[in-house]
């Protein structure tokens, strides 16, 4: 009797053993294959599609790219942060690394800037080829002048300089980049037609890790980045490893298994 007593709790010990291992392992080792979500779950937003590496949002998790590369999407518009400006995304070439954005504020005309100089983070990106710097002037008290009526004056004139240091005679001053092809045919001189070309983009070429990156790849990995640090690549292998490339054969030096920390 006694023994057939400990039969029974040894196989419902067994039963809850194997509750444990076939219900709850299942779930928690999908919620942290790294390796496919950051292979699968690409960044999609209407003309946006197929974003990989080092890009996320949306249904992209934030463990598959770079903290501050990360891109909204709203109403099928695509938009990024740079130093607390909102560019729109018009297009992203991997290949190339090359985003081509606008000021948000600008989408809309010239009459609504947020009269801050646009800035990129160095850390992030360069601006790409092909491109001039263009002034755009406020507050000018110059008769005949196309005029915007903005927060803070009414009725003022503007103008528009490329390479101009400042204000000059004027009140305030923005600069960015425009696309030089954009500003031929007499855009320079004609403000719809540089609205027209402000609405055209600039490009920016992104430099994160380039090199730890293609390493991952190569390893036959998928790169992300480590959410808890913060401040590194990292790649997810396959077989749900992760570190700085993947082993070359199942038999590597085994890895810590991600955290729950890495959920979003
Ligand atoms: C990326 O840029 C290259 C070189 O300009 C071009 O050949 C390629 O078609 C572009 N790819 C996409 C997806 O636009
Ligand atoms: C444009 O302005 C930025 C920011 O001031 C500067 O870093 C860059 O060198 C300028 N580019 C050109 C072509 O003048
Ligand atoms: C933009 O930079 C110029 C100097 O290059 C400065 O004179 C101007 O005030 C700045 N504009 C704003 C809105 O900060
Ligand atoms: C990244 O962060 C970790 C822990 O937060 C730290 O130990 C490590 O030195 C950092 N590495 C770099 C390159 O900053």
């Amino acid at each position: 009797m006694e023994s057939w007593l400990s039969k029974q709790s040894a196989s419902l010990l067994l039963f809850f053993i194997k509750f444990l291992v076939f219900v709850e392992l299942p779930v928690s080792l999908c919620a942290y294959d790294w390796y496919s979500r950051c292979s699968n779950d690409r960044f999609n937003c209407g003309k946006i599609t197929n974003v990989g590496y080092p890009f996320w949002g949306d249904a992209r998790p934030d463990a598959c790219g770079h903290p501050d590369l990360k891109l909204n999407c709203a109403k099928d518009i695509t938009t990024i942060e740079i130093k607390r400006l909102t560019y729109r995304v018009l297009a992203v070439n991997e290949s190339t690394k090359i985003l081509k954005i606008v000021r948000d504020d600008y989408w809309g005309g010239i009459c609504s800037p947020r009269l801050e100089n646009t800035s990129l983070d160095h850390d992030l990106f360069d601006y790409g080829p092909g491109y001039l710097n263009i002034t755009l002037e406020y507050g000018c008290l110059i008769p005949g002048l196309s005029t915007c009526t903005i927060n803070g004056f009414t009725n003022t004139g503007v103008i528009v300089q490329i390479g101009a240091q400042g204000p000059g005679l004027c009140t305030a001053s923005v600069v960015f980049p425009v696309a030089i092809l954009n500003l031929d045919n007499g855009a320079r001189e004609n403000l719809e037609l540089i609205e027209a070309a402000i609405k055209g983009g600039f490009d920016v070429k992104w430099k994160e890790e380039t090199a730890a990156c293609s390493a991952c790849t190569e390893s036959k990995g998928v790169c992300g980045y480590d959410v808890i640090s913060k401040n590194r690549t990292i790649c997810y292998c396959p077989d749900q490893r992760y570190g700085s490339t993947c082993p070359s054969s199942p038999a590597g030096s085994p890895q810590v298994p991600p955290t729950e920390t890495g959920m979003h």
